[in-house]
């Protein structure tokens, strides 16, 4: 579903004109659909709908209050790695019982809150780890569900950045490792170990690299079960790729489902999914304005007001979003590379895009609901966006553009 469509010749999201939300709230600008956030979410559950299953949503691809209280309310689980994340999903009304905890070093405040709260399960990266939650658990006398995160040795096929399930990344623990530490697990008085966990990467368009995960896991666990260990769940993470170019071949969720079906079938386990940019990358895009055009010898220029601060994926991954003027016109168009005021470089959106465009113009950068507001910084002194929620021909503002007030507030000049 994509709820961005032109009418005549103007961008709406959903029933909502662009150029006025523009006018409205200013740019540069995070615009989500309610819609599309819906349909993926419900189209990963009739996928998995076989089984019992809990998307637990990956917070960090997307953690808007209003996104998050959104899919509490269609019922999901979440994904945090910090206690941060954790407080917004208390915060957004999710239920904590449905919370895994993921990530390499969690320190012990985090663990503590998140044994106050009462999550589901702790995923545990490592032995050291272990050792940390086995003697909190002990000191504070509360029992903790451990799911252990293996390291499958599966090449994702994606960006480096972004692949995790390797034996030279940092992430999860190898997986030959495992059954000892299943074993040590059951010697601690205040773990239960639930579940196995693994994510290889994130932004996959092949199912391969899946298949050869649940392989490995599924052999695991067939291991576990020989020796008596009996798990209750299988968390097989996120990862699963959206279209960013109008050639990217993206597996479908009942495709996924399908590479999942012989491995869950006859099992008494529940799955768990961590999916984070399936469910709001393509529900979202970036809308920023054109302050000049600059034309070089070598290049034309659109300098627009977001900035790779704002939107840092094509800075950092070289990654691909597709650029849109708001306005189609029928004037000339020439091909830009679309830059920001960053005073960097690297600072570009897009580069060689044919547009025609002029100064003033709106643009609107797609597939940007997925790791865009939540990596903005503010760098060169940036206030960092406004995001904005829309249903139907409502609009509502879910985060304020921050004020330069806001810039240097807990800055301290010494006397
Ligand atoms: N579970 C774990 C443990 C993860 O580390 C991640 C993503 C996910 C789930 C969700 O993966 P997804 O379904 O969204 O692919 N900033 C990068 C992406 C980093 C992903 C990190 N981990 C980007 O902009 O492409």
């Amino acid at each position: 579903m994509n709820p961005f469509q032109y009418r005549d010749s103007l961008l709406f999201a959903e029933d909502v004109n662009l150029q006025e939300l523009a006018n409205a709230y200013g740019t540069p600008c995070y615009v989500y659909s309610k819609g599309a956030i819906e349909h993926n979410y419900r189209a990963f559950a009739s996928a998995l709908q076989e089984w019992p299953t809990c998307i637990c949503y990956a917070v960090k691809a997307n953690s808007n209050l209003a996104v998050l209280s959104l899919l509490a309310k269609l019922g999901a689980g979440f994904d945090v790695v910090s206690i941060g994340e954790l407080e917004r999903v208390v915060r957004a009304g999710g239920d904590v019982s449905k919370v895994v905890f993921s990530g390499v070093a969690k320190r012990s405040d985090e663990i503590r809150r998140a044994l106050v709260i009462g999550i589901h399960c702790f995923n545990i990266e490592s032995t050291a780890e272990l050792q940390r939650l086995d003697a909190i658990t002990r000191e504070m006398d509360i029992q903790a569900n451990v799911s252990l995160r293996v390291n499958p040795d599966v090449n994702p096929t994606t960006h480096p950045y972004i692949s995790t399930g390797l034996k030279e990344n940092k992430f999860g623990v190898d997986i030959e490792l495992a059954l000892d530490i299943y074993q040590r697990i059951e010697q601690c008085s205040h773990l239960n170990a639930v579940g196995v966990d693994c994510h290889i990467g994130s932004q996959l368009l092949e199912l391969a690299p899946f298949q050869t995960c649940f392989e490995r896991i599924f052999g695991l666990i067939d291991q576990l079960n020989a020796i008596g260990i009996v798990l209750q769940h299988v968390d097989v993470g996120g990862g699963l790729g959206i279209r960013y170019t109008q050639d990217d071949q993206v597996p479908s969720h009942a495709d996924y489902a399908q590479v999942l079906a012989p491995f869950m079938r006859d099992r008494k386990l529940e799955l768990l999914i961590e999916p984070g940019r399936a469910i709001v990358g393509e529900a979202g895009l970036l809308l920023t304005r054109v302050e000049h055009i600059k034309n070089t010898s070598a290049k034309n220029f659109a300098l627009v007001d977001a900035a790779m601060n704002d939107l840092l994926r094509p800075s950092l991954y070289s990654a691909w979003h597709e650029i849109s003027a708001v306005q189609k016109s029928y004037g000339a168009t020439a091909t830009y590379d679309v830059v920001g005021p960053v005073c960097e470089a690297g600072d570009f959106l897009g580069k060689d895009r044919p547009l025609a465009i002029q100064e003033g113009s709106l643009l609107a950068i797609h597939a940007a609901g997925a790791y865009g507001f939540v990596m903005a910084s503010n760098y060169n002194s940036r206030a960092r966006a406004a995001e904005v929620l829309v249903e139907g021909d409502q609009a509502w503002l879910v985060r304020k553009r921050e004020t330069l007030g806001q810039l240097f507030a807990n800055e301290i000049i010494p006397d």
